[in-house]
């Protein structure tokens, strides 16, 4: 089943983002077949989660510390994201990785922090676009893996998500093609499978994120290994983020 995440990032106090919450809440009341989570910021967490509780919305945190609790001032645990109703978490994403000094050995420890704790992480990796020009996208992607998992092992359950997110396309309204996507998720999936065996391979979600709007969503998801979107701009306003639940344009 396709799975659709929004990432609201720094955006929306909590009153925003409750009336967001409520917005898409009705208007995607109908959508089957489709997996659907948003992840609001920490301070809206809990109130977002009340509302979509029981609905077919679910909802994550951006980002968390591997310990579960200690002097680690402006930190939170996974604990204390399930506690707030969080059922996944976004681990590594590009901006952490390129202004809060995370790396693949972090992005490991939290991994394995969220899933002690039952949260499903998504993965979140990417090349650069120097690193995509100079023709090392595979060897960056291979790197990213092969650390940020060192030392899991996964059977069939799909409890991770990967986001393959081309830093170049976030935010920057320059999508991959599909082409280039279905390229590198094929590749991901691959690798996966050397790594974890073919179940694992086959039943893990490998999403696509950067400038995904609902004029180019269809295209994406008909890509064989495009499983869903991690979006992030067109994920704020609710009439659009319901388009793109519904691949509608
Ligand atoms: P974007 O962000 O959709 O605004 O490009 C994607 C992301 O950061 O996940």
């Amino acid at each position: 089943m396709p799975l659709i995440a929004g990432n609201w990032k720094m955006h929306k106090t909590g009153s925003q983002a409750v009336e967001a919450a409520h917005e898409l809440k009705s208007r995607i009341a109908s959508a089957q077949n489709v997996e659907v989570m948003v992840a609001p910021t920490f301070t809206a967490l809990f109130q977002v989660a009340q509302i979509l509780k029981g609905s077919n919305i679910a909802v994550g945190g951006q980002n968390l510390h591997w310990e579960h609790q200690g002097a680690y001032t402006g930190e939170i645990s996974a604990e204390m994201l399930t506690d707030a109703g969080c059922s996944h978490v976004i681990i590594g994403h590009s901006e952490r990785r390129q202004y809060f000094g995370e790396t693949d050995e972090t992005v490991n420890k939290k991994i394995k922090a969220a899933l002690n704790s039952h949260l499903i992480p998504f993965f979140c990796i990417g090349e650069s676009e120097s690193e995509r020009e100079s023709g090392n996208t595979f060897s960056v992607l291979d790197k990213q893996v092969r650390d940020g998992l060192n030392g899991f092992t996964f059977d069939g359950q799909a409890n991770l998500v990967v986001a393959y997110e081309p830093v170049w396309a976030i935010g920057t309204g320059k999508t991959a093609s599909r082409e280039q996507a279905q390229e590198a998720h094929q590749f991901i999936r691959g690798l996966l499978e050397n790594l974890f065996g073919k179940a694992f391979a086959s039943a893990v979600r490998i999403l696509y994120g950067g400038s995904v709007k609902p004029d180019n969503v269809k295209a994406l998801m008909e890509m064989p290994d495009v499983d869903g979107a991690l979006v992030g701009g067109a994920s704020l306003d609710p009439e659009t983020f319901s388009k793109l639940v519904f691949f509608d344009n």
